[in-house]
């Protein structure tokens, strides 16, 4: 793109200011402006008049899940079924690991964070060690997709080697980055991160499929015979990845996608709950249940919405080859974002100061035909970091963890 390409795109979009400065930088920094201006989608700027205003939704209505007792009495056929998909190499693995973690505060990527106590216990190490669990009981090595972002790819890689990937095979880890999106302030003008570049941050989890695809590694999903892709979040430390239960549930019941739910712990509890919407299946956010929903109950007398998904997803890797070209709804959230004042100087705001657009892998769920929520024991499967302290955070995960003997 050549700078009088570059002027009219940023017009179109009200973004002239981006190039305020381009006759001040060095020839590879014009070219590296030119070329970011060129790559980057600004008509999300447009969306910022919509921030904060309810997305429109469809008829929402209840989703039974697989409960315990059930998958209690059906757990050693299940685990069959997913040892034996996992053996024959058709599962495979997404760590979700291109987020900032910005409520954490720490400016490394979450998964170095150490959340050992008497020893080194990383939360990549502690996510490799449950997938090994699984590796070991199907005797069978499980590829490993790892997301990173352009803010982080380097450190995470680097941890990875540094630690010789935690004991797993490294022929069977591949790392891909997802795309950035601008960040805006609140009137919707990017901002500039320094003259020559516009500040981006990633652009949420729900392009991961996209970006995965994008970046090759599909090639390596179909050479390996990958049908199924489990999805999950970096940090979860208590998780089960590739679980063969799980596995073999959503395989029985001839699904396009399984999601690992709890039993939510107070009827308003802040977490997204499985629906159908429309008939299809969906994720209906805290905010949006309504009293009446809240107080329905399903045939036997329990809530009717009482499963909260956990950002740990099993999808048929052929349907979310067919959504390829679907939009997914794009969120607009509001977060603290670095840039460079009016006279060139640096700031880092201590408090939200603009637009991140992202999307979500929740709404992927809204584009399968037919889900299997599947209910995990919270104590024992779902151990968010999220914060320092309080609540999901580093010491209410140690809690639990120790809780389920692991030493930190
Ligand atoms: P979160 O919603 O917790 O976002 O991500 P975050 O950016 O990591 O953390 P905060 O909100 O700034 O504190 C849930 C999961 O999705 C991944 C995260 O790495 C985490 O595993 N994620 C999030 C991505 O991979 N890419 C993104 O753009 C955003």
């Amino acid at each position: 793109m050549n700078l009088s390409e570059a002027r009219a795109k940023l017009k179109e979009y009200g973004q002239e200011h981006v190039l305020r400065y381009y006759e001040e930088l060095d020839e590879t920094s014009k070219r590296e402006l030119l070329k970011q201006i060129e790559e980057t989608d600004f008509s999300v700027t447009k969306m910022c008049s919509k921030a904060g205003k309810p997305a429109e939704r469809g008829v929402i209505t209840p989703l039974s899940a697989m409960e315990l007792t059930e998958i209690e009495r059906e757990k050693e056929r299940f685990a069959a079924i997913g040892l034996n998909a996992i053996r024959a190499g058709k599962v495979g693995a997404v760590l979700l690991a291109g987020g900032m973690g910005t409520r954490l505060g720490s400016d490394d990527p979450k998964g170095m964070y150490n959340i050992g106590l008497t020893k080194d216990v990383f939360i990549f190490q502690r996510l490799i060690e449950n997938l090994m669990d699984v590796v070991k009981a199907a005797d069978a090595w499980i590829h490993l997709f790892v997301m990173t972002s352009d803010k982080n790819h380097e450190a995470t890689t680097g941890f990875f080697r540094e630690h010789a990937y935690f004991g797993y095979n490294e022929e069977y880890i591949h790392f891909f980055k997802q795309d950035m999106a601008p960040a805006a302030d609140y009137n919707g003008k990017i901002y500039m991160e320094s003259k020559g570049k516009m500040s981006t941050s990633p652009n949420g989890n729900g392009g991961w499929y996209i970006s995965m695809v994008r970046a090759g590694i599909r090639d390596v999903v179909l050479k390996a015979g990958i049908e199924w892709l489990n999805v999950f979040a970096v940090d979860n430390v208590l998780q089960k990845i590739a679980d063969p239960v799980f596995t073999g549930a959503v395989i029985d019941r001839n699904c396009t996608v399984g999601a690992k739910v709890v039993r939510k712990n107070a009827r308003d509890e802040k977490v997204g709950v499985m629906c159908l919407e429309d008939g299809r299946p969906s994720i209906v956010e805290y905010y949006e249940l309504t009293e009446e929903m809240m107080d329905a109950q399903d045939e036997k007398g329990d809530p009717a919405y009482n499963f909260g998904v956990i950002l740990n997803y099993l999808f048929k890797e052929s349907a979310l080859n067919e959504l390829m070209d679907r939009e997914l709804p794009l969120h607009i959230v509001e977060k603290k974002i670095p840039y460079m004042d009016e006279n060139a100087n640096p700031v880092n705001p201590e408090a939200p100061n603009g637009y991140k657009f992202e999307q979500l892998v929740l709404d992927m769920i809204h584009e399968m035909d037919s889900c299997l929520p599947f209910e995990v024991v919270r104590e024992k499967e779902f151990a968010p970091i999220k914060n320092k302290t309080g609540v999901d955070s580093v010491e209410s995960a140690r809690e639990l963890l120790k809780r389920n003997g692991y030493e930190l």
